[in-house]
């Protein structure tokens, strides 16, 4: 038995699904809890999207097994898909339709009974604050109003477990914070949600996480458990120019003076087991270089910081340069 806790309203174990010869999900064990807003954060091909369809129940594991809300994701499937809500990655709305022709369409996919859909239809536009705009094609929404009748769409069947599947990539910081109002919101009224994210402020947002990276799950816990499970120390370094910034990162990391040498837009973060002597040797040795550092602090681990560290720990690279 997946499910042996009733608390858990999503269980998956040792999940396994390949693609020829990728393996795009590599043995993955989670539990969700009731009310959870749960996150797989990781980056490109962490496999985050296939972990999720085959927790709807709309691909087929290889191995293992899941359950959603008690039921068997191998002999309940239907069941499960009824409970449901799922926002694919690349959700489609209809743009040639009105934003309240929308919402009928997808109540007549998750077959809501006739009598329920105006009323429910009118909830969900003035919960979305979209109630203004219902008249328009939904090609005419800005991006944040589109991403909102995606939710709504999918909340048309009033489903106990949401899977959203990036829902907020490429939509404005502004849109994201109106659009994490209405996911506490969902959570407040009862719902559990699994949310994926490559980005660590959503990821901050959410009660638990999963560190997804090459089809595995490093850890998971809460936000401030993650981060606590980084080892060694930090420093945030700036140089009077950003040419300087890069030649300092080559440098440091050419001559392997330190564990790890990330870089945060204008600023290095630098990984070391002892900040005070890197801060009182490193200057110097950069102004040899040429490079002047404007600026040397200490600072408290990031998720960021956390997830590089455990790429490190497991063999690999965690593949993020925001430079
Ligand atoms: N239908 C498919 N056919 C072949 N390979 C696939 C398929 N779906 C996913 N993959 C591969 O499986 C791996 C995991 O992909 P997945 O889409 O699950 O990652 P992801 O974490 O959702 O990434 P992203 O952040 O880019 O959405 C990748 O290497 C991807 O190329
Ligand atoms: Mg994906």
């Amino acid at each position: 038995m997946v499910n042996d806790n009733p608390a858990m309203i999503i269980a998956a174990r040792g999940l396994v699904k390949s693609f020829g010869p990728i393996r795009a999900v590599d043995h993955i064990d989670l539990q969700v809890e009731k009310g959870e807003i749960f996150g797989l954060v990781g980056p490109d091909g962490a496999g985050k999207t296939t972990t999720m369809r085959m927790l709807a129940t709309i691909l087929p594991a290889d191995a293992g097994a899941i359950s959603v809300l008690g039921y068997d994701g191998r002999t309940e499937a239907e069941r499960i898909k009824e409970h449901i809500g799922y926002m694919p990655q690349r959700f489609s709305l209809y743009g040639d339709l009105t934003v309240a022709e929308n919402l009928e369409f997808y109540a007549e996919i998750y077959e809501v009974p006739r009598r329920l859909r105006e009323q429910r239809q009118k909830e969900l536009l003035a919960w979305a604050n979209l109630s203004q705009h219902s008249y328009k094609q939904a090609d005419q929404l800005s991006g944040g109003m589109k991403q909102k009748l995606a939710l709504a769409c999918n909340l048309i069947h009033e489903p106990a477990v949401l899977f959203l599947d990036e829902p907020s990539t490429g939509v404005d910081p502004v849109a994201r914070r109106d659009f994490w109002r209405i996911l506490f919101r969902l959570r407040e009224e009862g719902a559990t949600i699994m949310v994926s994210t490559p980005y660590m402020d959503e990821a901050e947002r959410c009660d638990r996480i999963a560190f997804t990276y090459n089809g595995r799950i490093l850890t998971c816990g809460t936000p401030a458990a993650v981060k606590n499970l980084f080892r060694g120390q930090l420093l945030l370094l700036r140089a009077e120019t950003i040419a300087m910034l890069h030649a300092a990162r080559d440098y440091l990391r050419r001559e392997q003076l330190l564990a790890d040498v990330l870089i945060y837009g204008d600023a290095l973060h630098l990984v070391t087991d002892d900040a005070l002597e890197t801060a009182r040797l490193l200057p110097g040795l950069l102004e040899r270089q040429g490079i002047r550092v404007t600026h040397l602090q200490p600072i408290p681990p990031s998720l960021e910081d956390t997830f590089a560290y455990l790429v490190r720990q497991a063999g690999g690279f965690a593949g993020r340069e925001s430079s």
